[in-house]
């Protein structure tokens, strides 16, 4: 498979030499692991928050460009009122106080999502990360909060559809580039590798579009466990994995 130079479009396929270029990671195992050691759900869920900036930090070593965290589904409403409102709160304080460090460091952060259901608070903070980070290149941090697949794919098609509705695209030149353009993530390559901490070996809704043709690496750490070198081994594992694409090598 050829290698496409830096610098080109950030939609267009690109195989990295060696390790992947956009990871993404499905957070999970927090409240197993508050629970392993008698501690409220939060505590877990604190924890986790705390192993975002070293797995962000090691990015750069490891030639990971892109990293994207599920860090809240559109099922996880689903949950107490107590865990969520914790969860809400918890994203407000990280971005208080993770800005700075994050900027410092070169992270440009994006969200993905249907902030919709948010509160104004959260939304705001939000939009000032974005904003404050917007100049930065080094790390590109996507954070999915309130995010969805099959919800990203159904606002998608209702702002598509409605592009047809006023003229502005034909549907008979509707193909499997048009719809990537209408997704939270049109800025952002599709994933090369996804990882699950926690041992479920299921994506729960997260990037169905995007990781047609991902590898996977389903783990059983749990995310307030995770480490720089796990992380390192599992960009290192993709590195020897044979990605053909439906090809047959010749
Ligand atoms: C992942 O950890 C974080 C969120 C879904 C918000 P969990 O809270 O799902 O932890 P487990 O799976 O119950 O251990
Ligand atoms: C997926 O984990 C969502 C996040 C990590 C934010 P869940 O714990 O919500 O997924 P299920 O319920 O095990 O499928
Ligand atoms: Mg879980």
């Amino acid at each position: 498979m050829p290698t496409v130079p830096k610098g080109s479009s950030p939609t267009e396929p690109k195989i990295a030499p060696g390790g992947p270029r956009h990871v993404a990671i499905i957070m999970d195992g927090n409240g197993r692991w508050a629970t392993q050691r008698g501690r409220p759900r939060l505590f877990g869920h604190h924890a986790g928050a705390k192993r975002v900036r070293e797995i962000v930090e090691a990015c750069p070593d490891f030639g990971v460009e892109y990293l994207t965290v599920f860090a809240f589904s559109t099922e996880n409403w689903k949950r107490t009122q107590v865990e969520v409102a914790g969860l809400m709160s918890l994203f407000r304080r990280y971005i208080s106080k993770e800005t700075r460090s994050l900027s410092e460091f070169g992270v440009r952060v994006r969200f993905i999502g249907d902030r919709v259901r948010l509160d104004d608070k959260l939304i705001r903070l939000m939009n000032e990360l974005e904003e404050a980070t917007a100049h930065n290149t080094r790390v590109h941090l996507t954070i999915a909060l309130n995010y969805g697949g099959r919800d990203e794919v159904a606002r998608a098609t209702q702002r598509l559809a409605l592009d047809v509705a006023e003229g502005k695209l034909d549907p008979g030149a509707v193909d499997e580039e048009t719809l990537p353009r209408y997704l939270d993530t049109y800025v952002l390559p599709d994933p090369d590798l996804v990882i699950r901490t926690s041992g479920e070996a299921r994506i729960s809704n997260f990037l169905l579009w995007q990781s047609a043709y991902a590898e996977y690496e389903f783990i059983d750490t749990l995310w307030p466990d995770f480490t720089k070198a796990e992380f390192g081994d599992l960009c290192a594992a993709y590195g020897g994995r044979d990605r053909r694409f439906g090809a047959v090598k010749t």
